[in-house]
């Protein structure tokens, strides 16, 4: 028998992997398998939230149809299910950004969707715009495309930037990348002024604008504010003259092991992203397209009340644990949705060294802050997410990371 020695694989690896690393988050969600860590890190949907039966119903139904099963259980196009298409054209509409089935591209998920608009607009060198700090999946997707980034100054759309300062030495035409509603890991959203700054600025340096808007269903306060696809449509005219391409997702108000999210934008875009929709994946799941259109054809907008008054409570229940118990000199700006609080800590506080301590020797877990700037990054933040731990776990675990900031301080 002859042995052989593995090949020296990172030899033969593309250029573009050296930029690919492995999500802190993701690491870090392997050690919650452990049954006595309290958790703030995960951000996934309260599963007790899950329309479980609504979805029951939906596979069963369309299973026991011979005719839906066969199309249910087929390869189909990679556009996406049609009436679904139509039903998330017509749910736009009504929500201010006029838009018809051509310009919906169905995505496994909206992170597949970031992935391929990276891969349509971003060559090697090119420049994406995010905020300070913004969603880590994000930077993810990107990051196999090679780009440099640019962190939009804090302040920059209420106070005005410098927009010929801000590109200097950088490629011109940038893509931007926002969450405009209830932002991971900030759970902050951009007011109606910031918004039209922000297509503003898009105009003057001729940016694509990416709208994330998967936080935007679970609002619990305060007034609903128009979608940047909206006001971009609202002053272009159309939505194939607008700038800006709205990502969505089913995953935090359905389920988000259906893999269902979408792209909405001019068709010339869409047109363009279906191609690459082919070449990576094909098309989504068929028979999750056909349940999630049944899931939501009906009861779809109670579901979505249902979920914001029981993310508005968890919501209220750790503000009121932080008010308690956090020590002077710990800030955080209450949300108005989502599922996230960011917590900035003393100056020379970093997170990671937090998380550590935090882990050993109280069991409760966060994300640290750093790996959700792009260009600058701060150490002394951290994200909590409320949406899976109970009542008395948010109350016992905020009482005791605060025990270790106090220490700490
Ligand atoms: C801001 C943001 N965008 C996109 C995603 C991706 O979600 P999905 O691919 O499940 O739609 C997430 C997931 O946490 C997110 O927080």
């Amino acid at each position: 028998m002859t042995t052989t020695t593995a090949p020296d694989w990172t030899q033969r690896f593309s250029d573009r992997m050296s930029r690919v690393r492995a999500s802190e988050i993701r690491e870090l969600l392997k050690l919650l398998d452990q049954p006595d860590i309290l958790s703030f890190a995960g951000g996934i949907p309260d599963p007790s939230l899950f329309p479980t039966e609504r979805l029951q119903a939906a596979y069963e139904a369309v299973l026991a149809d011979p005719e839906l099963s066969a199309q249910a259980l087929q390869y189909s196009v990679s556009e996406g299910y049609l009436p679904l298409r139509r039903w998330i054209a017509e749910r736009m509409t009504r929500a201010g950004a006029p838009c018809d089935e051509n310009n919906v591209l169905l995505t496994a998920g909206s992170q597949q969707a970031l992935d391929l608009i990276g891969k349509l607009f971003l060559s090697p060198g090119a420049t994406v715009m995010v905020a300070r700090p913004t969603y880590l999946g994000a930077l993810q997707a990107f990051n196999a495309y090679e780009p440099n980034y640019i962190d939009l100054p804090d302040g920059a759309l209420t106070n005005g930037v410098d927009a010929e300062a801000l590109m200097a030495g950088r490629a011109p035409r940038p893509l931007g990348y926002f969450v405009p509603d209830f932002a991971n890991p900030t759970g902050q959203s951009l007011t109606l002024a910031e918004r039209e700054a922000l297509l503003r600025l898009a105009d003057t340096l001729d940016m694509t604008l990416i709208e994330d808007a998967a936080y935007r269903d679970l609002r619990f306060e305060g007034e609903v504010l128009p979608t940047l696809l909206g006001l971009d449509i609202a002053r272009s005219g159309s939505i194939e003259t607008a700038r800006t391409l709205y990502c969505g997702t089913f995953s935090k108000t359905l389920s988000p092991a259906l893999r269902m999210g979408w792209v909405c934008g001019p068709r010339a875009v869409i047109d363009k992203l279906v191609l690459l929709k082919q070449g990576a994946d094909l098309h989504v799941s068929t028979i999750n397209q056909m349940v999630t259109h049944r899931a939501v054809s009906e009861g779809y907008e109670q579901h979505l009340g249902a979920l914001r008054s029981a993310y508005g409570a968890k919501a209220k229940t750790i503000l009121a644990a932080l008010e308690r118990h956090m020590p002077k000199g710990v800030t955080w700006p209450a949300p108005q949705g989502g599922m996230f609080i960011w917590l900035r800590l003393p100056e020379g506080m970093d997170g990671k060294v937090l998380l550590e301590k935090a882990l050993a020797e109280e069991r409760v877990a966060f994300v640290p802050g750093e790996p959700f700037f792009a260009e600058v990054p701060a150490a002394n933040a951290i994200r909590l997410s409320y949406s899976l731990p109970t009542d008395a776990q948010i109350e016992d675990g905020v009482k005791r990371l605060a025990g270790l900031i106090g220490r700490e301080m």
